[in-house]
């Protein structure tokens, strides 16, 4: 992974929730290598400690293994940081549909104890992991913009978009400044879920047949992690100029591809030839799956965000990960 350096950040005393999961702690290490003094909060419940093994020894990380769910511990015992970057959620769309009160708990409880944190100790700053994927729903205007309504389909969805209506609420409130990213399908090295995980295993296990949820033709725009960490340090150097309260932006690519399209990809990479496909059927891949999703990126390119990482070559990044994986 290749580290750029955003010079204006030195030494601030930074909260990552969720730092030892796949997203968060590339964060991590993006942010100890740009000189940040790295407080992470992550009650393990989905992350590795595996995932922090670069960056651990470092005296300028601390790891908490602590749930943002602990009001006592979130407004007793945690210090202030100048800026916190909120990734810490249950972020499993499909298991949101059969335990919907996981994603309200994590994702909404859990922010609003991270808001009320700030509040206590007057913490201006905070980066907020949202999802382009879920918070609009189903639309039929493509790129989606920020502009769409709010209108998830499944609950993970729900707790992404009424954790936005806080962040903007306690923004306005409490002389905040709050970002959000929403983020496109975000994969690449350390991910351990999403299509591309899913289609590897199975084809290790088979490399003959390959059962695909849904019909095949839901399309959908991926990103790789490496660009996924540069927005979100863009949008959080933003904050010091951030005119309104609350803001939020899309961060995607504007490449996108079908289920079918991307199984060939694997295929392609992994050398295997004639695999016949088997399709669960319908239009989702799940209930509460949005069928297609292509995210405008106009907002944050205006930040100097470009998407560079072409989308077969994260895969071949992630699949040579994959390789040297005992999972
Ligand atoms: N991966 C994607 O494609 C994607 C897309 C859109 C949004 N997001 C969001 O980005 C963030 C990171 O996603 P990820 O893919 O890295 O997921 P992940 O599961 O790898 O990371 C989430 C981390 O949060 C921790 N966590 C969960 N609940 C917690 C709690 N109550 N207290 C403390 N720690 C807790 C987990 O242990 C894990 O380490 C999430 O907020 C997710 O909703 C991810």
């Amino acid at each position: 992974m290749i580290f750029k350096h955003y010079s204006s950040y030195l030494f601030m005393k930074t909260l990552v929730t969720g730092g030892a999961g796949f997203i968060g702690s590339h964060l991590v290490d993006a942010l100890i290598k740009n000189n940040h003094h790295v407080i992470i909060v992550d009650s393990l419940i989905d992350g590795h400690m595996e995932n922090l093994r670069a960056t651990l020894d470092s005296s300028f990380c601390n790891f908490l293994q602590k749930d943002i769910r602990d009001s006592d511990f979130m407004l007793n015992e945690l210090d202030p940081v100048d800026i916190i970057y909120h990734l810490a959620a249950d972020p499993d769309v499909r298991n949101s549909v059969s335990k919907p009160l996981n994603s309200y708990d994590h994702n909404m409880n859990g922010t609003i104890n991270i808001l009320e944190y700030m509040r206590k100790h007057v913490i201006q700053k905070m980066v907020f992991a949202s999802s382009g994927g879920t918070v609009y729903g189903d639309v039929n205007q493509f790129p989606m913009t920020e502009e769409l309504k709010l209108c998830p389909i499944s609950p993970y969805g729900a707790s992404k978009a009424a954790a936005e209506m806080y962040l903007s609420a306690y923004s306005h409130t409490y002389q905040m400044k709050i970002v959000s990213v929403r983020f496109a399908n975000i994969f690449g090295e350390r991910s351990q879920h999403g299509v591309g995980f899913d289609f590897y295993n199975k084809l290790k296990k088979d490399s003959k047949q390959l059962t695909i949820l849904g019909d095949g033709t839901q399309q959908k725009s991926y990103l790789h992690v490496s660009d996924a960490i540069d927005a979100i340090i863009r949008v959080g150097k933003s904050l010091d100029v951030q005119e309104k309260p609350y803001e939020y932006y899309n961060v995607g690519s504007e490449e996108w591809y079908t289920v079918d399209e991307i199984a060939a990809i694997y295929e392609e990479l992994l050398g295997l030839n004639n695999v016949t496909h088997e399709y669960s059927g319908g239009k989702r891949g799940w209930v509460g799956d949005v069928n297609k999703m292509l995210l405008s990126i106009e907002k944050i390119k205006k930040l100097g965000y470009e998407a560079c990482v072409p989308f077969k070559d994260g895969v071949q990044l992630y699949i040579e990960w994959l390789a040297k994986q005992k999972i």
